[in-house]
């Protein structure tokens, strides 16, 4: 799909459709969509007074120009209310506006919402090319698809202002939404191609293609580092579990590095404290963790960010074959803690463990963690939140604004030490389960007995990786939750 910049009158365009934008509640156009509706004899208008578009988030009214215009269609979409508009709704808008335009066989589309609700030009041009790209998002790996293809996206200037800045946004915002596609593709692939092999071999495409140095560990690399907890949950499964590890050094004259850290199970059956099969499927998308990480960090080299990060993506597979880690088993970490496995489903947090440790002894700091890692914090913070859990909150607050500024929802939860008694076992260091409630908590206090004293954010993604309808940006199936705030974190770093 190409996508240009392009200046000049929108009622001159040439492209099979137009996008023009409306707010909730306006009855008197301006800009461009007044413009356009002059041509159509106050066609969209007359829509507006007649109640029949309101203009709400999301919503999308098609208009045939019946030769008024050199585009075929005009498509109008509503932006919500002006007093509650953001960067995020241009997002929204261009993506459920050009998936509508492709089923109507629309393979140019043009979109004139540059600058719209006074939002910066480059910051609207990268959202609308992140809405378009994320929205026509289809995976067709294995089947057809069911309309043609959008081959062209023109992004229309029509104050022919700051073409220079344009061009900036156009190609940030494809850097960002082709990596957070790139995630997508992996977390919908599934578990019998995605596996912890294949996962390294994409990790190693992504670094040739860029400049980041690779390492891949196998099991005998983990024997002799001590990884006992993430060799302990692939021990289920006849696929071989990989450590990869990634290294973009975008600032050679700094010694430190910022370590992206993601939760890669390919498959999670829950190993011998097997799961109910309803569902089950879904946990294909248990590796959404490491797909986001290793999207990010390929983004953030392709912008050439002044900046160093290091992936480290734990894989492994949990399967409750012969040789299966039981509950009532006792693991030892890299970091020399012991843990007692009362519950096989609860393997996120074990392969992290050894992630982690493993970050900490190569000095990398600050570090964060990205996991599917608990149904308790898809429960409490349901599809669209997810939680944030750290030990040091000026770093959580620049996570935190990282996320705000990306357009994704992130939520700060508590770590209170008191809930640490629940992950105390009889037996060993840790138990790597608590009790029936605060879930999520003792799952991040878990974690934290392998970060020392690092700087550290945990962000739980539980059900934030796969979205289960077509909305606005969002398609049925991997959402790349995450990609775009680690992105946007690199960028702030790098400033
Ligand atoms: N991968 C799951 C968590 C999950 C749930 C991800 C729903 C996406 C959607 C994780 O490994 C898991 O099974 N966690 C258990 C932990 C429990 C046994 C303490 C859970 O949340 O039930
Ligand atoms: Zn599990
Ligand atoms: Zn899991």
């Amino acid at each position: 799909m190409v996508i240009k910049g392009i200046s000049g009158k929108a009622t001159q365009i040439d492209s099979d459709a137009l996008l023009v934008g409306t707010f909730q509640g306006e009855h008197s156009l301006c800009g461009v969509t007044a413009d356009i509706d002059e041509v159509l004899g106050g066609a969209i208008s007359q829509r507006i007074d007649r109640g029949e578009f309101e203009g709400k988030d999301g919503e999308v009214s098609i208009v045939h120009t019946l030769g008024k215009l050199p585009v075929r269609i005009v498509a109008i979409a509503g932006l919500g209310e002006r007093a509650k508009f953001g960067v995020d709704k241009i997002r929204v808008a261009a993506g459920s506006a050009s998936r509508d335009l492709r089923k109507l066989h629309c393979t140019r589309i043009a979109m004139a919402l540059v600058g719209i609700g006074g939002i910066d030009s480059e910051a609207s041009v990268e959202a609308m090319v992140q809405g378009a790209i994320l929205g026509l998002y289809d995976f067709v790996r294995y089947k057809k698809p069911e309309s043609p293809g959008v081959e062209e996206i023109l992004v229309v200037d029509t104050e022919d202002k700051q073409s220079a800045r344009l061009d900036q946004g156009i190609s940030q915002g494809k850097i960002v939404a082709e990596a957070t596609n790139l995630a997508r593709d992996m977390v919908n692939e599934p578990s019998n191609f995605m596996t912890p092999t294949r996962m390294a071999d994409v990790a190693k495409g992504i670094a040739e293609s860029q400049s980041i140095a690779v390492d891949i560990l196998g099991p005998g690399d983990m024997e002799k580092m001590g990884m006992g907890a993430l060799l302990g949950v692939a021990r289920g499964s006849t696929e071989d579990p990989r450590l990869i590890v990634l290294s973009y050094r975008g600032d050679p004259d700094s010694k430190g590095s910022i370590g992206f850290v993601g939760k890669g199970v390919t498959f999670d059956s829950g190993g011998i404290s097997i799961k109910p099969s309803k569902d089950m499927h879904e946990m294909k998308g248990d590796m959404a963790g490491a797909a986001a990480v290793l999207a990010a960090i390929g983004a953030i080299s392709q912008l050439e960010l002044k900046v160093n990060v290091t992936v480290i993506v734990p894989a492994a597979e949990n399967l409750p074959g012969g040789t299966a880690l039981k509950p009532g088993d006792i693991l030892r970490a890299m970091n020399g803690k012991t843990i007692e496995v009362l519950n096989t489903d609860a393997e996120g947090r074990l392969i992290l463990a050894d992630a982690l440790s493993y970050a900490v002894t190569q000095g990398i700091s600050p570090l964060i963690d990205l996991a599917t890692l608990t149904g308790a914090c898809y429960v409490a913070l349901g599809n669209v939140y997810s939680g944030a859990f750290t030990n040091d909150q000026p770093f959580l607050d620049r996570v935190l604004k990282g996320a705000a500024d990306a357009g994704e929802r992130l939520w700060p939860m508590p770590m209170p030490e008191e809930y640490r008694t629940q992950i105390k076992s009889d037996i060993a260091d840790i138990k790597n389960i608590g009790g029936r409630y605060g879930g999520a908590i003792t799952a991040a206090l878990f974690l934290k007995e392998f970060v020392g004293d690092v700087p550290w954010v945990h962000i739980d993604i539980a059900g934030k990786e796969l979205s289960k309808e077509n909305s606005g940006y969002l398609v049925k199936g991997a959402t790349g939750v995450g990609v775009r705030t680690l992105v946007q974190l690199g960028m702030s770093l790098a400033k």
